[in-house]
């Protein structure tokens, strides 16, 4: 029988998703033996799961080696990677926004530093509003950069606000709303598309019953 690989990003955003196919009737029981494992089939229901990197979801169901898998819409955005996206789960919710010191006014004569995880979201942004901006790419920790001046602004994602509010900061705009996505490798979707599509039909069932 024919598999489709589905790739799922590791944590707790992940976990979730898994537990969203096994209501819609891909479970895997051997996933919950929580050792260290990566990869997870259930023949019976022909699915594969491997536990990826979260940022790293995309770049398996591009070149393939996943047929389908759950991003968030912030990598889609950020690496516009050539995968269709199928379904918006409704989970992982959370926005992209611009913060800075609670007392920061914007210079508009002046160059905008802006620290950043997603360079090109920021870039995007900002070229829209004609702004002149110097982006400093981090990886990490970006709260940190205007506390210690690296920068005027931050660009991250916002989730409770906590982690701004206790490092004080606050968000001045809001960017885009960002939630997870369902997507799929472009030519699986063509030569496994029955299957692909009976998934993402059962998942968007869910989505809806959730969210009614
Ligand atoms: C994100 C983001 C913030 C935090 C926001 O980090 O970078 O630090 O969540 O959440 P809050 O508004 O609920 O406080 P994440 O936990 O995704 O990990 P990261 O540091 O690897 O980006």
């Amino acid at each position: 029988m024919e598999f489709i690989n589905v790739a799922l990003p590791k944590g707790r955003l992940g976990e979730k998703v898994y537990a969203m196919f096994e209501k819609s009737g891909y479970g895997c029981p051997s996933i919950k033996e929580n050792n260290r494992k990566l990869i997870f089939e259930n023949a019976e229901a022909g699915v594969r799961y491997f536990w990826v990197k979260p940022s790293d979801v995309a770049i398996y169901v591009e070149r393939g080696a996943a047929d389908i898998g759950v991003a968030g819409k912030d990598i889609l955005l950020e690496y516009s990677p050539d995968v269709y996206e199928l379904l918006d789960l409704k989970i992982g919710k959370c926005r992209m926004a611009v913060a800075a010191k609670k007392d920061f006014r914007d210079n508009t004569s002046e160059t905008l530093r802006v620290a950043t995880k997603f360079s090109n979201i920021a870039q995007k942004f900002y070229n829209e509003k004609c702004r002149d901006i110097d982006i400093i790419h981090l990886n990490g920790s970006i709260e940190i950069a205007p506390i210690l001046g690296l920068s005027d602004v931050i660009v991250d994602i916002v989730e409770t606000g906590k982690t701004l509010y206790e490092n004080d900061l606050e968000p001045i705009e809001t960017i885009v709303p960002i939630s997870a996505r369902l997507i799929a490798n472009k030519s699986s979707f063509k030569f496994k598309g029955e299957k692909i599509s009976e998934i993402a039909a059962s998942l968007g069932k869910l989505v809806r019953e959730n969210n009614d």
